[in-house]
């Protein structure tokens, strides 16, 4: 099914929406303040910075989440949960919060309670909503982010609940206002949905079929960005290598190094220095995005890769479609072009059926790649996936410890890298002050490593969103830590 766009007037009668609901919050004595809350993946993250911007023109003034609906004393006058369903402790977590808000919605009969994303795809969870959790007020699923405005709008006007869960596949939306978190480094989706169908994955059935955005409105926002001193972007997608393959001809790009070469060469010149993407699946890495990879130096070194496990069999009945062996095949191929390229990787420990042996070929397969960062997770059934209604699930006994046993692997791994950083000097893209000490800065490095560091700088608004060069002095597990050496001009 070839993707659509939803034309710039549909958006525009969201404008209405937005309008209609900011002339009501104007004339309000103090302007009303809404929280959103976002759980899960970095693409999450970006659609909330989508949501504030729409609630943002709805005359809300943000303020930062807060337990039980409060910020300073104050209910908020709108709540956002902006929800994942990736694994079960996702889910316990926003019902949790939900739950929370009973007794501000008591106090705050017109107080808005918002409930959107993943989670809210799923037919069971929407039964449970309506069944528990009578102070939400609007409820809608993945595809529909765009018609927040019109939601709200009426539930506001009609005083009623708003539950909007038929969706259109296939289409993309644009134009949709962004307020985003950061003005030096920024998300930029690239496509929605995936097709793959991992037996364990809830995405494609929350998320649905994979639709690519033009190339023509990627490069648009990129220039934009660009224009307004952007210094860093992660193009985002369930699994950007299949980027292009619903495009039409028309639309001049088929493949996702294609689409990279495009971006590389249209910010040559500009502040724009360092690319990013997320999430590769390995069976569509391709040796040209390799090739592109290794010659554009704006493309950072830096490949996130899930493996999920390292038996082949595991993978087999994942449906990963591709086995240990070909897995490290591509990351040697990925290490001949670029030797310097930090590798970090998804896993997950007790997939139904998994037993020891398969599990030390997950070991095995650690031990030879050498991640410098691997996120390790215990398989948790999601309902509706292949995989939950296997009869044979892993005693919750016996996955914990391959799961310590794995953590402590990595950790030890994690820790060698980094080592081997000390008395190197590196870029670091300048973040701000870090959050844990105010003496120091904090920032990132090429390969996206944290890097804390002590710098001769008095105004800390000037060093944010620059380039610096930072000596390594010692190193922790997941941070390293060094002096500033030399600022960008
Ligand atoms: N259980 C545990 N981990 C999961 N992931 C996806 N689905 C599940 C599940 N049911 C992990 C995968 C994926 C990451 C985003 O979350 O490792 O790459
Ligand atoms: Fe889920 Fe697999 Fe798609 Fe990743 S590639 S989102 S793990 S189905």
């Amino acid at each position: 099914m070839a993707t659509r766009v939803i034309p710039y007037e549909d958006i525009e009668k969201q404008n209405y929406y937005m309008q209609s609901v900011r002339d009501m919050n104007m004339g309000k004595a103090e302007q009303p303040i809404a929280c959103i809350k976002t759980f899960g993946c970095q693409m999450n993250e970006h659609d909330s910075e989508k949501i504030a911007g729409m609630v943002e023109r709805m005359g809300y003034r943000i303020v930062p989440d807060e337990i039980e609906g409060k910020y300073n004393g104050r209910i908020c006058d709108l709540i956002v949960f902006n929800t994942c369903c990736i694994r079960e402790n996702a889910e316990e977590k926003v019902f949790g919060h939900i739950g929370a808000l009973k007794g501000a919605k008591r106090a705050k009969p017109d107080m808005i309670t918002v409930v959107c994303g993943c989670m809210t795809e799923q037919p069971h969870i929407i039964d449970e909503i309506n069944k528990k959790y009578k102070n939400v007020d609007v409820l809608f699923g993945t595809h529909n982010l765009h018609r927040l405005p019109e939601f709200v709008h009426n539930s506001i006007f009609n005083n009623c609940r708003v539950c909007e869960l038929s969706h259109t596949e296939g289409e993309v939306a644009e134009g949709v206002p962004v307020k985003r978190d950061s003005t030096f480094k920024a998300w930029v989706t690239i496509m929605y949905g995936c097709n793959n169908f991992c037996t364990y994955c809830i995405v494609p059935y929350v998320r649905g079929r994979e639709r690519s955005r033009k190339m023509s409105d990627i490069l648009k926002e990129i220039e934009t960005l660009a224009a307004n001193g952007v210094r860093e972007i992660t193009l985002l997608g369930q699994n950007v290598n299949s980027y292009g393959k619903d495009l039409t001809e028309n639309d001049g790009c088929r493949s996702f190094a294609d689409l990279l070469t495009a971006i590389c060469e249209r910010i040559e010149g500009t502040g724009l220095k360092r690319i990013r993407f997320m999430t590769s699946h390995p069976k569509d890495l391709s040796d040209e995005l390799i090739e592109v990879m290794a010659k554009y130096p704006a493309v950072c070194k830096q490949l996130h890769l899930p493996v999920q496990a390292g038996s082949t069999a595991i993978l087999n009945k994942m449906n990963r479609r591709y086995t240990k062996e070909s897995y490290l095949a591509l990351v040697e191929r990925i290490r001949a072009k670029m030797p310097e390229i930090v590798l970090s990787t998804d896993i997950i420990v007790g997939f139904p059926e998994e037993t020891a042996d398969d599990f030390k070929e997950t070991l095995d397969l650690v031990t030879k790649v050498q991640y410098d960062m691997a996120y390790t997770f215990i398989y948790s059934p999601r309902v509706g996936t292949p995989a939950a209604k296997n009869p044979n699930q892993v005693p919750e006994q016996e996955v914990k410890e391959h799961f310590g046993r794995l953590v402590e692997l990595q950790n030890s791994v994690d820790r060698k890298k980094n080592e081997a950083m000390v008395g190197k000097t590196v870029e670091v893209l300048c973040e701000g002050l870090s959050r844990t000490n105010i003496n120091r800065f904090t920032g990132r490095t090429e390969g996206n490593k944290i890097v804390n560091f002590t710098a001769d700088v008095k105004n800390c608004q000037e060093a944010t969103g620059k380039f610096v060069k930072v000596y390594i002095d010692s190193a922790q597990t997941w941070s390293l830590d060094g002096h500033a050496v030399e600022w960008e001009k």
